[in-house]
C-alpha cells in the first residue's frame, strides 16, 4: 500500500467486527507513528491502548455513564467554537446528515439519533481503544502535533489492514476517562480512537463523508 492508498482508504469507521487485533501490530504502529513530525521535537502525545478486560470494564463502566449522565461531565476544552461559522456549520450538518441518512434515521427523531450517538462510547464494538492526552501546560501548537501522530497512526493502521475512527466525543466524559486510565493531574484528555476491522455491512460505513472543493480552502500564487 502506498501513501495514497493509505490516505484514501482511511475513513472514520463507524461498525467494526469483533475479530481481535494482535497487539504486536498495535506495538509497531503506535511506536512507527511515533515519526510523526512536532515543533522542536516535542513529542506531545501521551498514547493509552486499551484492550482485552481492561476495554470490556470500561465498556461496562460507559454503559451506565452515559445512562446516569447522558449530557456529560464539565469538559475541559471547546470541541467546537461556541459559535460557528458557515461554512464549516454547513459542513458539520451535512456529515451528520450523511451518517443518519445512511443509517435511515430521520433528524426529527432525536432519540434515536442519540441511541445511535451513544454508540461512540462502546467504540463502535471495536476490539482496541486508544486515548490520547497531553500536558495542560501545551499550546495550540503541541496540539496540532497531537493531529500529525494520530493522522500517522491511522495510515499505519491502514497499511496492517486495520481501520479506525477518531474520537473526540470521550471529551465530554474527562473525568470517567481520566479516573479509568489514571491520568496524571498535570495531563487532560483531547480525544479516543476506536481501532479494528471495519464491518462493510454495517450500514454507518456505507457512506463517505464529502470534502469540500479545493477552491474553498486553497489559493496557489505563483504555482
Ligand atoms: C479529532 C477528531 C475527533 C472526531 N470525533 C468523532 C467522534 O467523536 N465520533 C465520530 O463518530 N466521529 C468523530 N470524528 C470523525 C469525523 O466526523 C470525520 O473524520 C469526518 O467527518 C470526515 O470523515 P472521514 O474521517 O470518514 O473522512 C472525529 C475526527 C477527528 C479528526
Amino acid at each position: 500500500m502506498n501513501v495514497s492508498e493509505a490516505v484514501a482508504s482511511r475513513r472514520s469507521v463507524r461498525g467494526f467486527l469483533p475479530t481481535p487485533v494482535d497487539g504486536e501490530v498495535l506495538r509497531r504502529v503506535v511506536e512507527k507513528a511515533g515519526r510523526a513530525p512536532s515543533g522542536g521535537n516535542l513529542q506531545p502525545w501521551h498514547i493509552d491502548v486499551v484492550g482485552g478486560a481492561k476495554l470490556d470494564e470500561l465498556k461496562a463502566i460507559m454503559a451506565t455513564r452515559v445512562m446516569e449522565a447522558p449530557r456529560g461531565e464539565p469538559t475541559e476544552y471547546d470541541i467546537y467554537p461556541k459559535e460557528l461559522p458557515s461554512p464549516y456549520r454547513d459542513y458539520r450538518f451535512q456529515v451528520g446528515e450523511d451518517l443518519y441518512g445512511a443509517l435511515g434515521i430521520p433528524r426529527e427523531d432525536k432519540m434515536a439519533r442519540m441511541m445511535w450517538f451513544a454508540r461512540n462510547y462502546q467504540f463502535f464494538g471495536a476490539p482496541v481503544a486508544l486515548f490520547c492526552t497531553v500536558a495542560r501546560t501545551m499550546g495550540p501548537p503541541q496540539w496540532s502535533d497531537l493531529g500529525m501522530y494520530l493522522q500517522t497512526l491511522m495510515l499505519l493502521l491502514r497499511e496492517e489492514g486495520l481501520d479506525s475512527c477518531p474520537q473526540e466525543c470521550w471529551a465530554i466524559y474527562p473525568e470517567t476517562i481520566g479516573k479509568f486510565l489514571e491520568v496524571p493531574e498535570g495531563r487532560m484528555l483531547f480525544c479516543g480512537m476506536a481501532i479494528g476491522f471495519a464491518d462493510e455491512g454495517d450500514k454507518a460505513n456505507q457512506f463517505a463523508a464529502r470534502r469540500a472543493p479545493l477552491e474553498a480552502f486553497v489559493r496557489f500564487q505563483g504555482v
